[in-house]
């Protein structure tokens, strides 16, 4: 099945595609992570996209919907995906309808204030890409991944002036795809706020049943 995490910065989409990956065997795809790791390999399109992504910007809908197809097209992709951080604007949403649309969107609802108290104690595995936080799930080691022993480190947006910005462009650019979605019949919202053990309950009984649902 193919599902889209969706939600401002920091919602959470990263932390439960991870944990909804490992229950269920869908390849989670993160447009954020396919970047980032071009970023730490210095390949040209990490070189490209360096600027936009440390200011909190968006990377060209051109050069990413290109990215995403020939993700989507790859054999692991085949039986389904988790996709986070993708769609976030209305000609990529329109996009992905149609070369390959998916069946539901997971829309993690949190407050700016739950944004802002995520994103200033996140640290992020350099090579992993996994993410923990300093107060709500820190490492059994300070500084090292749990998962592979790698560095911890902070993301460069996630400076208050990035997180400012990434916001912003998530008000004005992302979020009027709910109404597209709800219109679509797609959407299903989850409530984002309480703690990580939490959130991920609720979305595996949630996930289990459109699963079950589309089993059927
Ligand atoms: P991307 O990496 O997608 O960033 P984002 O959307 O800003 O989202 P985040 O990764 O910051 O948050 P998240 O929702 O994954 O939260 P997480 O699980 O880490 O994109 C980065 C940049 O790449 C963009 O700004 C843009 O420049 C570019 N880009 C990417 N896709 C693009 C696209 N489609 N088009 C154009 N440009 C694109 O959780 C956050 C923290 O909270 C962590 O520390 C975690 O441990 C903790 N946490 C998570 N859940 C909980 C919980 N329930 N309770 C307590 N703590 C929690
Ligand atoms: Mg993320």
């Amino acid at each position: 099945m193919k599902f889209v995490f969706f939600g401002a910065p920091g919602a959470g989409k990263g932390t439960m595609a991870a944990k909804a990956a490992a229950a269920f065997g869908f390849p989670h795809i993160s447009t954020g992570e396919i970047f980032r790791g071009a970023m730490r390999d210095g390949t040209p399109l990490g070189l490209k996209v360096k600027a936009i992504i440390e200011s909190g910007g968006l990377v060209s809908d051109e050069l990413t919907i290109g990215l995403v197809r020939e993700r989507l097209a790859m054999p692991d992709a085949a039986k389904g995906w988790l996709l986070d951080g993708f769609p976030r604007t209305i000609a990529q949403a329109e996009a992905l309808a149609s070369f390959c649309p998916e069946d539901y969107v997971i829309d993690l609802e949190v407050t700016d204030a739950k944004v802002v108290e995520r994103l200033s104690g996140r640290r992020m595995c350099r090579s992993c890409g996994r993410s923990f936080h300093t107060r709500f799930m820190p490492p059994s080691k300070p500084g090292l991944c749990d998962d592979c022993g790698g560095e911890l480190y902070v993301r460069d947006d996630d400076r208050e002036e990035s997180v400012r910005v990434r916001l912003e462009n998530y008000r004005a650019q992302t979020a009027p795809l709910v109404g597209l979605y709800k219109a679509r019949g797609t959407l299903v919202p989850v409530d984002g706020e309480s703690s990580a053990d939490a959130v991920w309950s609720v979305l595996h009984v949630v996930m289990n049943r459109l699963i079950a649902a589309e089993k059927a």
